[in-house]
């Protein structure tokens, strides 16, 4: 066991935990119990969705896609824009008929959307079948919870307002056998006018470093070759820690670990991308050429509304520097179109920006305002219809760029981590680039788990197709 820092759920409180996951499984003895878990949003919601398939399990709980047959339905919400709870609500209004019919079924609901007051009162007023609510500060607490909901029969709601502390060893059953989600840190300090997540996720809280190498370490073993740290904004990782190791020395600390092939990271604030990080992803073979810098939006009186501290031309500078440091560097971006008060001229520069920094993606969103972030309060709400407009042209542009960065691999022999079969078509294998592109190709599934090289032979904007050599 590695040290337990003490911004740590205690091991006590832990334990106790493992002795609801023990009594829910005296529950189901003999039962053959399945749950349908839906994850929305982010990949630390993905990570999350796999610690509670994780404690399922040991639940005595399998899991299943035929929600007609499930005795547990989860829904692990996002909130970050408005589409993703509309979603939601629409997927428990269906529900209502299936729980009439069942009604030992549980329905949960957990994750982001449920850290708003407005959003917990709603489910209950409008959707009194969903059993069990929870939060995402006490996911570690699922167990208890869903003792208390399947023994009592009666309606569960409990969600934390504090955030102090960080729960380790939660069981988990990851989804991917090749590549791991490593939870770094939780919550965000930055407060972006227009984000939400601070609200429902809290300030950031590091995990200890030693933490997060020994469940590397343990993945090495396991045979994973990709793992991806995560967090909110992972610059500031250890800065609410005393232990002196900050983001690029625990990206050193990995790139250490035998086994691991390939470490990427997400999300890095341009603010906080320090020389030294650079340094670290130039110097660490391990680490992928690949950073992900959410720009938001070109122009610097919109950014300063934003209230994400850098100007555009700092962006420029920020980006130039990390392409002369780092050899064939690929990067991708979050933009959002329509800001409030976003004028033709502000997206001008977002264009501007698009074009001069030559993303390989973009996540491109239409502005969504969320309730309790001071955008939402602005007058001056760009029209739906401006902003769909702004959204095509800004689409359109960054295609192109997608797609003439991709024919520079034409003919090029790239190295590729095989991932599995491709979502899309059976007949072939799929895997990314260091530089995190998508090629499909014909090969062995023995190839699964393995780095080979691949010559690119045909482009698409969002993947390449290529030849084992
Ligand atoms: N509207 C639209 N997009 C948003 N994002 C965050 N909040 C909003 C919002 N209110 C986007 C940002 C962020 C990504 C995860 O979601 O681009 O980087
Ligand atoms: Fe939201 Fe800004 Fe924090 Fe990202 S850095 S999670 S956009 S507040």
């Amino acid at each position: 066991m590695g040290r337990r820092g003490n911004n740590c759920v205690s091991v006590e409180e832990m334990n106790r935990q493992r002795e609801f996951i023990y009594l829910v499984k005296e529950l189901n003895k003999g039962k053959l119990k399945k749950f349908q878990l839906n994850t929305y949003g982010c990949q630390m919601n993905e990570n999350d969705s796999e610690r509670l398939s994780g404690m399922l399990n040991q639940m005595g709980y399998i899991e299943t896609e035929n929600i007609g047959e499930s005795d547990l339905i989860i829904y692990n919400t996002c909130c970050v824009r408005e589409n993703a709870e509309l979603k939601v609500y629409g997927h428990l209004g269906s529900l209502k008929r299936l729980k009439r019919e069942k009604p030992d079924m549980i329905i949960a609901v957990c994750g982001c959307m449920t850290q708003q007051k407005e959003v917990v009162e709603h489910i209950r007023e409008k959707y009194s079948h969903v059993d069990l609510i929870f939060g995402t500060h006490n996911l570690y607490k699922f167990p208890e919870l869903l003792y208390s909901a399947l023994s009592s029969g009666e309606s569960i709601v409990d969600i934390w307002d504090s955030y102090g502390l960080v729960a380790e060893d939660i069981p988990i059953e990851r989804k991917d056998r090749v590549k791991a989600w490593v939870t770094i840190m939780y919550g965000c300090n930055n407060f972006c006018s227009y984000c939400i997540v601070p609200y429902v996720r809290g300030r950031e809280r590091s995990r200890q470093p030693e933490r997060i190498l020994e469940e590397i370490r343990e993945l090495g073993q396991e045979g994973y070759k990709e793992v991806t740290l995560l967090g909110q904004n992972v610059n500031s990782y250890g800065k609410d820690l005393d232990t002196g190791i900050g983001f690029s020395d625990l990206l050193r600390e990995v790139n250490k670990i035998s086994g691991i092939e390939r470490i990427r990271f997400m999300t890095s604030h341009p603010k906080d991308l320090s020389d030294d990080l650079i340094a670290a992803v130039r110097d660490c073979e391990k680490v992928c050429e690949h950073i992900h810098l959410p720009v938001q939006a070109g122009s610097s009186r919109i950014l300063k509304e934003m209230n994400r501290k850098y100007t555009k031309e700092q962006y420029l500078e920020l980006v130039d520097k990390i392409k002369n440091s780092i050899n064939g560097v690929a990067l991708t971006t979050d933009i959002i179109v329509g800001y409030p008060g976003e004028t033709e001229e502000d997206f001008d520069d977002t264009l501007d920006v698009v074009r001069k920094v030559r993303f390989d993606m973009a996540y491109t969103f239409l502005y969504s305002k969320r309730t309790g972030t001071p955008a939402a309060n602005k007058e001056d709400q760009v029209p739906e219809d401006v902003k769909k407009e702004r959204f095509e042209r800004l689409i359109e542009v960054q295609n192109r760029i997608s797609r003439e960065n991709n024919e520079k691999l034409l003919d090029e022999e790239v190295e590729v981590l095989v991932e599995g079969v491709s979502k899309t078509n059976k007949n072939v294998l799929s895997g990314r680039t260091r530089t995190n592109k998508i090629v499909n190709f014909k090969g062995n599934e023995e190839l699964i788990g393995k780095l080979v090289k691949v010559r690119i032979n045909k482009i698409q904007t969002w993947s390449l197709e290529g030849t084992v050599i």
